[in-house]
C-alpha cells in the first residue's frame, strides 16, 4: 500500500467522521483532484459551497475562495489546509484602494473578479467569475459608469466583447496567467495548426489574441476564451483531437482523463500557480483531524460582502 493510497483512504475515513465536504479547483494538484468531492472553477465551487449540508468545508483552492465559501456559510466550519495559499491577482488591490479608486468616480459601480479578499468585496456592488463577468457587465444598465477591478486582461476582454467605454479597469494581474504570453501561444499554434486553442481571460495573450482574431490571424471557429469549467465542457464535448491550453497547467489533469484519446498540450507548461500547489493530501488529512486552518470573516465584513457574491451566484 503506498502512501498516496493510505493518505487517501485516512481522508476518506476523516471526511465521514468530521461530516465534511471537500471541494478542489481545477488547477489542485491531481491526487487532490482525485480526492475531491466537488471540482470545477470558482463559480461552481462558489455554488456547491452554497448549497452543501456537510458541517465541514475543506476548500482545496486559495484564501478567497475558502473566504467566499465562509461568507455563504457562517454556521459551517470552512477549512484552507494551507494558509499560505494566496493569490498575486487578488493581492493587487486592498480596500483602501478601492475607496480612493471610488471617491474618483462617485455613482460608478463597482464590479469585483472573485479573486479578491474579502474587504475588497465588501466595498463591491457586483462580484463575478470568468465564468460570467461579461453577463454580470451586461446585467448593468448601459449609462452607469463600471470601475472593473482587479485584473486589467479579463476587464479589457470584457470591454471589448460589451463594447462598453464607460468601463474603468483596475491595472492588476495574475502573475501566472501574464506570463502566459502571445508569443507562447503563436508557437504552439504554428506547430499545431489544427488543434482548437483555449485561452482563460486572465491570460496576457487573451487580448492579443482577440486581436489577431480580428486580424484573421487565428482561425475564429478554432478560438474559445472561457473560463477553467468552460475549457473542460468545451474540451469534453468537442469532436477535435488536439486542444492548446493556455491557463494553469493544472487542469490538463482532468482533461487528460476525462478524454483518453485527445491531446492536450499546455500554451507554456510553466504556467503553474505556486499557490494551488500549497495544498497537500497530507495537509488536508492534517485540516480534517485538526479543523485547521479555519478560515472567517467578521460578521460586520461578511453582511457587506454577500450581497455582490449572491449577484454573482445567480448571474449566469
Ligand atoms: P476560474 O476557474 O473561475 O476560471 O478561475 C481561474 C483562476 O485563476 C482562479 O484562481
Ligand atoms: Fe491567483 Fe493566478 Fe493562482 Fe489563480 S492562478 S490563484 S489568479 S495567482
Amino acid at each position: 500500500i503506498d502512501t498516496d493510497t493510505s493518505l487517501v483512504e485516512d481522508i476518506l475515513a476523516w471526511k465521514q467522521r468530521r461530516n465534511a465536504v471537500i471541494l478542489a479547483h481545477n488547477y489542485e494538484l491531481p491526487e487532490i483532484q482525485d480526492v475531491a468531492d466537488v471540482l470545477g472553477d470558482s463559480l461552481a465551487l462558489a455554488r456547491a459551497a452554497a448549497k452543501t449540508d456537510a458541517d465541514v468545508i475543506v476548500f482545496c483552492g486559495v484564501h478567497f475562495m475558502a473566504e467566499t465559501a465562509s461568507i455563504l456559510n457562517p454556521e459551517k466550519t470552512v477549512l484552507l489546509p494551507d494558509l499560505e495559499a494566496g493569490c498575486s491577482l487578488a493581492d493587487s488591490i486592498d480596500a483602501e484602494q478601492l475607496r480612493a479608486w471610488k471617491a474618483e468616480h462617485p455613482g460608478a459601480v463597482v464590479v469585483a473578479y472573485v479573486n479578491t479578499t474579502a474587504e475588497v468585496k465588501a466595498e463591491s456592488d457586483y462580484c463575478c467569475t470568468s465564468a460570467n463577468a461579461v453577463q454580470v457587465v451586461q446585467s448593468i444598465p448601459a449609462d452607469r459608469e463600471i470601475l472593473f477591478l482587479p485584473d486589467m486582461f479579463l476587464g479589457s476582454y470584457v470591454q471589448r466583447v460589451t463594447g462598453r467605454n464607460n468601463m474603468h479597469i483596475w491595472m492588476g494581474e495574475c502573475h501566472v496567467h501574464a506570463g502566459i504570453h502571445p508569443q507562447d501561444v503563436d508557437t504552439v499554434v504554428q506547430q499545431h495548426p489544427d488543434a482548437e486553442l483555449l485561452v482563460h481571460p486572465e491570460c496576457g495573450c487573451s487580448t492579443s489574441s482577440m486581436y489577431l482574431l480580428a486580424d484573421g490571424m487565428l482561425p475564429t471557429d478554432r478560438t474559445h476564451i472561457l473560463s477553467t469549467g468552460g475549457m473542460l465542457d468545451y474540451a469534453n464535448g468537442s469532436s477535435a483531437k488536439e486542444f492548446i491550453v493556455a491557463t494553469e497547467t493544472g487542469i490538463l489533469h482532468q482533461m487528460e482523463k476525462a478524454n483518453p484519446g485527445k491531446r492536450f498540450l499546455a500554451a507554456n507548461p510553466n504556467a503553474v500557480c505556486p499557490f494551488m500547489k500549497k495544498i497537500t493530501l497530507q495537509k488536508v488529512l492534517d485540516a480534517l483531524r485538526e479543523l485547521k486552518h479555519v478560515v472567517r470573516v467578521s460578521d460586520e465584513m461578511r453582511e457587506r460582502a454577500k450581497t455582490p457574491i449572491d449577484r454573482m451566484i445567480s448571474i449566469g
